[in-house]
């Protein structure tokens, strides 16, 4: 078959369903009895409302009603017409494939909406070009910093997408992508627990990015930091291995090393010097201590994130330095000789749509440091390649070290298992970066929006 769509037999449980549909790259699977005559199809959303609503795991398929979209004797749509028509229907109910059945019955060939689309020459309309996506993503947090690029990356690889954000530093990132209808945005607090549960609701994947973020801004709200981060989090994974939902994706960081002499792969001893990082570590625990063959998390530790978002955030090292060169005329180094892993912001929402798209084999329940080898730099550096991309900016150095991390991250497990090597640059963010300063998209630098530690929301 021309699709690796996954075909069931009739008997074939709930839970077992639910393991090879999620192992598929679709979201749900065609069901067959003993002589291979389709039956219908089960979708995995329904199987995860059956188990929650007291089916037994070991429970049957064919115990509960399955759908029966649409199939397709011999092909046998006659018109363009006819097609324009299943097509339409089928997008407006979310299906992307059907199953061709010969007079018996079986099913001999899989199409596709684009397949339909060819064979009867119907012209791609621009709904045609944007199919809904098998998957329907969660991302808490997708107003943030990295939320904002990952959910527009999601919505353009044709992921179904949920943001559900509290907007702590304002919802304008998401603004000009109200009206898509692949997006569903939603305000809420994941430290409410209903919140928390309901936004699960028809959720193939979460991805968990909302947290307090970073030294200065836990130090300033301890409180929420533990909920968030831990707490919250905690909750969430919960409520998602309750939903069946396996596919977990969260957003922790490399600051977890802390500080640390050799290069560190993801089994290097861990050695926070935050509030910040320690939360993240117990959340890291909790979450991986939950994973089975069911719930099958990934913890991401990115380096220090760099470059444009439609969040813009100037506490940031590689941010800060190119805000401040433009509008200072230099920049000011820090002690200088501390390493620290950098990794742009499109870098990072690749690897979490890689991840998505992966097996769940290759990256569930494992931890992969996230960024390149290539990109250990010391601080000292990042103010020359800074300086030299815009023109030769003047450093000044002052030796007092505000920010005690240390430390230089392996990423070879990412590159050998997600075959990705980040591709944007220091000097190319600092370039982007200026060049948004210039042309006013970002009017004022210094409003305490763009920095985490204040909790500003305030509209310009
Ligand atoms: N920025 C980095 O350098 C970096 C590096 C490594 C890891 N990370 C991790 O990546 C994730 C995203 O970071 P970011 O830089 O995009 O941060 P950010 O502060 O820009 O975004 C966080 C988002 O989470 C939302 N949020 C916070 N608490 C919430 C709650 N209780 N309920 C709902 N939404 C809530 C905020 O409103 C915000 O939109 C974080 O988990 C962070 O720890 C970031």
């Amino acid at each position: 078959m021309k699709y690796p769509l996954v075909c069931l037999q009739r008997k074939t449980s709930i839970k077992n369903a639910i393991q090879q549909i999620e192992r598929s790259p679709f979201d749900r699977a065609f069901v067959v009895d003993e002589a291979g005559v389709y039956a219908g199809c089960v979708a995995v959303a329904d199987l995860r409302r059956l188990l929650i609503s007291g089916a037994q795991v070991e429970e049957p398929v064919d115990a509960y009603p399955m759908r029966h979209d649409y199939s397709l004797a011999d092909k046998s749509l006659e018109t363009p017409r006819q097609a324009r028509a299943l097509i339409s229907d089928m997008k407006l109910k979310g299906v992307r494939f059907l199953p061709v059945v010969d007079p018996d019955g079986r099913i001999t060939e899989i199409l596709s909406l684009e397949d339909i689309s060819n064979m009867y020459s119907v012209e791609e309309t621009e709904a045609t070009a944007k199919l809904p996506a098998a998957r329907k993503v969660l991302v808490v947090g997708g107003a943030g910093f990295l939320g904002s690029v990952l959910t527009r990356k999601l919505l353009a690889r044709g992921f179904r997408v949920r943001v559900l954000d509290s907007f702590i530093y304002d919802r304008k990132s998401l603004d000009n992508l109200a009206g898509d209808e692949n997006l569903e945005i939603v305000e809420g607090d994941l430290r409410n627990i209903h919140t928390c549960v309901s936004a699960l609701a028809d959720i193939d994947a979460v991805v968990l990015l909302a947290a307090i973020v970073g030294d200065p801004a836990s130090k300033v709200r301890p409180t929420q930091t533990i909920e968030t981060n831990v707490l919250a989090a905690q909750a969430l994974a919960m409520a998602s291995k309750l939903h069946f939902i396996p596919r977990f994706l969260y957003a922790s960081t490399c600051s977890v090393y802390g500080i640390g002499d050799a290069i560190l792969d993801e089994d290097a001893p861990l050695n926070p010097v935050s509030l910040y990082a320690r939360t993240k570590i117990e959340s890291e625990k909790i979450i991986l201590g939950m994973g089975d063959e069911y719930f099958c998390p990934t913890v991401l530790r990115m380096g220090t994130l760099y470059g444009f978002s439609p969040r813009m955030r100037f506490d940031l090292v590689v941010n800060t330095m190119s805000m401040k060169s433009h509008v200072n005329g230099g920049i000011q180094v820090f002690g200088g000789d501390q390493w620290r892993p950098l990794l742009g912001v499109e870098d990072a929402a690749e690897v979490y749509v890689r991840c998505l798209e992966a097996k769940l084999e290759d990256v569930g329940n494992q931890v992969f440091n996230v960024g390149s080898d290539a990109q250990n730099y010391k601080i000292d550096e990042v103010a020359q390649i800074i300086s030299e991309a815009l023109g030769g900016v003047p450093i000044s150095r002052d030796q007092s070290n505000l920010d005690s991390r240390d430390y230089r991250v392996s990423f070879a497990k990412l590159s050998d298992i997600l075959k990705y090597a980040p591709v944007q640059t220091i000097d190319g963010a600092a370039r982007e970066i200026v060049k948004n300063l210039q042309s006013g998209v970002i009017k004022d630098p210094a409003r305490k929006i763009y920095y985490n530690h204040f909790f500003d929301s305030a509209e310009e």
